[in-house]
């Protein structure tokens, strides 16, 4: 049987070091988080960023905008925050409504406020294994993974999934750890034989409980970073979050596994909060 790697307990400890980083330091952080229309899961991730940073000790504004803001109008808003001095991280939280070019945007974004590591100078930089900002996801997937195998050289990394967020990046902490990385996605053929090989498996799909606990191989680490919302089968009317791998089956074969909620959900938030101390103290 697994054992559980708690992420929210190791995101709490990062987040107190943190704390006491900038009082020791005193230094002044300051993270603009923007938000673009109203989807309702980005609403739930928003808050969480805002009320964290706040007990870190970090200065958080968050800038919401109604979901007809043109292009022109969020560029300039971006503008705005990369000139004020105050700010040292800005996030500007996906997806963004269909008439704003996402990329534009992210592009438009200093390379030294981009503390989500998305903007093409941070994501070249990541994959020249050059100093930069990580994205925050992949950070925390590979802190957790540290926390219980130091020694990642030679092991069989399998990525399920090629987003620019999550995929892509994680792939590439991967290889700079000297992990034998494969690429899996929605054509890769045979996955049930892609995941028995594996002895790192990470799941970033978003699909309720897509990998199937007999795909694990004996002995692997499993990290699951889905967050799906779906009905609950023991309470009607309510909905509960299940990762993108069936938990149970997965446990039972695992050496390790992250669960959902409370494995790479509080992770993404606290790296999120050292990339802008980060950026603070680089500031000065
Ligand atoms: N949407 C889902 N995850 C993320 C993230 O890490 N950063 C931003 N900006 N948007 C997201």
């Amino acid at each position: 049987m697994a054992e559980v790697i708690d992420g929210a307990a190791i995101a709490k400890r990062i987040r107190g070091e943190l704390a006491h980083l900038i009082s020791a330091k005193k230094l002044q952080p300051g993270l603009a988080v923007v938000l673009v229309g109203d989807n309702q899961a980005s609403e739930v991730y928003v808050r969480n960023k805002g009320r964290a940073s706040e007990e870190t000790g970090i200065l958080s504004e968050t800038h919401r905008l109604p979901a007809a803001t043109t292009q022109d109008e969020l560029l300039a808003l971006v503008a705005q925050l990369n000139a004020d001095k105050k700010i040292h991280g800005i996030l500007v939280q996906l997806p963004l409504p269909p008439q704003i070019d996402a990329q534009a945007i992210i592009a438009a974004i200093d390379p030294d406020k981009d503390v989500d590591g998305f903007s093409p100078v941070n994501i070249g930089r990541l994959s020249l294994g050059l100093p930069c900002f990580v994205p925050c996801t992949p950070q925390g997937c590979m802190i957790l993974l540290r926390e219980v195998e130091p020694h990642l050289a030679g092991k069989r990394a399998l990525v399920i999934g090629r987003s620019n967020i999550v995929g892509k990046p994680v792939a590439q902490l991967l290889l700079a750890a000297n992990c034998t990385v494969t690429i899996a996605h929605s054509r890769t053929r045979d996955l049930a034989d892609e995941c028995r090989r594996a002895d790192i498996l990470i799941a970033a799909i978003g699909k309720p409980a897509f990998v199937r606990g007999e795909w694990v191989k004996e002995g692997a680490i499993v990290v699951d970073v889905g967050i799906n919302r779906i009905a609950d089968p023991a309470l009607p009317g309510k909905t509960r979050l299940v990762g993108d791998v069936d938990f149970k089956g997965a446990a039972a074969r695992a050496a390790f596994i992250t669960p959902v909620p409370g494995g790479v959900g509080p992770m993404t938030i606290a790296c999120l909060l050292k990339n802008t101390v980060q950026s603070a103290e680089k500031a000065r």
